[in-house]
């Protein structure tokens, strides 16, 4: 295993896997509206995609997915896109869990839940739970999230901290900060996707993101399909990842087995 990678000698050729593999699903209303359709439309048609990329990821052994579902500015759209994604969301809690169990997939909700329906906050606990046990792929849903939040909410934390005397200000560093943060306990994205052809990050992981590799795809989210999966494995394949070394040194390390 690499620092940055799990190491595959040939599987379907590619030789570095990421083990985190962070998507923005980004593109349903564009994809909606080429067929006359409502953007709701797009956001239905995109949960099959959904499936389609937890399947990838469970055959390749990668160790965590996160799909950026809905932002913290998601709010700021129609009052009726707005419900009918919370109802979408609800729907696919709901009907998704035992395909998740069949997979060993552990589900996990990433945000700030607390701005949910009370119903759709048991429904997500309730999901999390039932899926609590399994032991193979995460699959991090990014609902009400935002890499700025997700930041303030960890420096809300380390202050109440130096505030009742716990923690001194001068040893915040920057792993005190990480340990704050959402999804401290999993490593950091290796892959960072965005379909839909825009080339933004849109607040999504700010801090966790900072040596991602960045793929960005022109396919609408709902034809993100797993062979568009699999490119962007083997574009990850193909990247070396130095970490703001050089190339000499990170090939004496692979010879020595540590680096200098
Ligand atoms: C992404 O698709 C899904 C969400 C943000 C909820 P969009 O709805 O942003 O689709 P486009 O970008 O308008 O095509
Ligand atoms: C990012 O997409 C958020 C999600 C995919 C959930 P947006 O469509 O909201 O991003 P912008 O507004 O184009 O930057
Ligand atoms: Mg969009």
């Amino acid at each position: 295993m690499t620092q940055s990678g799990i190491d595959l000698m040939d599987v379907d050729g590619l030789t570095q896997l990421p083990r985190h593999v962070a998507i923005i699903m980004d593109g349903n209303g564009r994809w909606a509206q080429q067929r006359n359709l409502p953007r709701h439309a797009g956001h239905k048609a995109g949960v099959k995609t959904v499936r389609s990329s937890v399947e990838q990821s469970v055959k390749y052994g990668i160790e965590v997915l996160t799909l950026f579902a809905f932002s913290s500015e998601n709010w700021k759209r129609p009052q009726k896109e707005v419900s009918l994604l919370m109802d979408l969301f609800m729907v696919a809690l709901q009907r998704e869990v035992k395909r998740l169990k069949r997979n060993d997939v552990r589900l996990r909700i990433i945000g700030d839940r607390s701005a949910f329906s009370e119903k759709l906050q048991q429904r997500i606990a309730a999901a999390e739970a039932d899926t609590a046990n399994n032991s193979g792929l995460v699959l991090q849903i990014a609902a009400n999230y935002g890499g700025r939040w997700d930041i303030t909410q960890a420096v809300h934390r380390l202050a109440l901290k130096v505030e009742s005397g716990q923690l001194k200000a001068g040893a915040i560093d920057e792993s005190l900060i990480s340990s704050e943060l959402s999804f401290s306990d999993l490593p950091d994205p290796d892959l960072f996707i965005r379909t839909g052809g825009e080339q933004r990050i849109s607040n999504f992981m700010l801090w966790q993101s900072a040596y991602s590799e960045l793929y960005f795809s022109e396919a609408f989210w709902p034809d993100f399909d797993a062979q568009a999966f699999d490119q962007a494995l083997e574009f990850f394949s193909n990247r070396q990842r130095r970490f703001g070394m050089t190339s000499e040194q990170l090939a004496l390390a692979e010879n020595k087995g540590s680096v200098e």
